[in-house]
């Protein structure tokens, strides 16, 4: 992918299973955003393809929704406004929508807050509201731009169980960029390590924990040792970066 002279990333290479969860994590700027917006076909690729079940995605596909770090709500929705948005740009009927969307909204904890406009409503609830929105379609695949990072800590990790539950209830396809390590291990049967000028895929850490995942997973050896051993992968690539910022290139 490129960005006029600009080479963002090149020979990545990824399969994402039907029922599975794989995060990516790599340094700010490698292009995890636009290889995202590359994925729901958005921008379109200097080369390569993106095939989704076999068909070359051109255009944002319906069974595949988006959640956006910053929550990407319109101001002037209501929750419920927001969250039918989706659906009625599918052209689902009035009747789908009204069952639905109580569904979704229900499910993201936000009921007795249909009529609450965004402003009204904290960061955690604007990111379920985000969720909500993107549930909506029931997705076959959810891509996910660090959803979680506006929020406080606490929070974050209600959701993070949350959308673990929410997996366990639908198969989707899922690919959840973050900047926290833990997020990533937490979350993914798969770590991807983007890095490199043009980025391309360091390494894939395979998540060998058993799901459901719980608070009882992060306090396991094996997860603390996952998490070292991505956190090393990246760190390499963080200093070097610093170098060349601060140093003689
Ligand atoms: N529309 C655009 N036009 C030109 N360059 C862009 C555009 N969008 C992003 N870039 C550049 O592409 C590179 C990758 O950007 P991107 O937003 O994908 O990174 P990221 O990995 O998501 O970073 P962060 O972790 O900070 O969110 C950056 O150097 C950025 O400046
Ligand atoms: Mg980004």
């Amino acid at each position: 992918m490129r960005y006029g002279a600009l080479h963002v990333f090149k020979d990545v290479s990824l399969t994402v299973g039907r029922r599975e969860i794989v995060s990516i994590v790599g340094p700010s700027g490698c292009g995890k955003t636009t290889l995202l917006r590359c994925l729901d076909g958005l921008i379109p690729m200097s080369e390569g393809v993106v095939l989704f079940d076999g068909a070359e995605v051109k255009g944002p596909p319906p069974k595949m929704a988006m959640v956006f770090q910053h929550f990407g709500l319109f101001p002037w929705k209501t929750v419920r406004g927001n969250v039918s948005y989706g659906l009625a740009m599918q052209g689902a009927s009035r009747a789908e929508i009204a069952t639905r969307v109580p569904e979704v909204i229900r499910l993201v904890g936000l009921e007795g807050f249909e009529e609450a406009y965004p402003y009204q409503l904290s960061g955690g609830m604007q990111q379920r509201c985000g969720l909500a929105r993107a549930l909506a379609v029931d997705p076959d695949v959810l891509l996910l731009d660090e959803p979680f990072a506006a929020i406080d800590a606490q929070t974050r990790e209600i959701l993070q169980f949350e959308l673990l539950r929410i997996f366990g209830l639908r198969p989707t396809a899922m690919v959840f960029v973050t900047h926290s390590i833990e997020e990533a291990v937490l979350m993914g049967d798969r770590v991807v390590v983007l890095k490199g000028k043009p980025s391309s895929v360091a390494e894939v850490v395979e998540v060998t924990l058993p799901r459901p995942r719980t608070r009882d997973t992060l306090a396991s050896p094996r997860f603390a040792e996952l998490r070292e051993h991505v956190w090393k992968t990246l760190m390499d690539e963080a200093r070097r970066a610093e170098f060349r910022l601060g140093g003689p290139s």
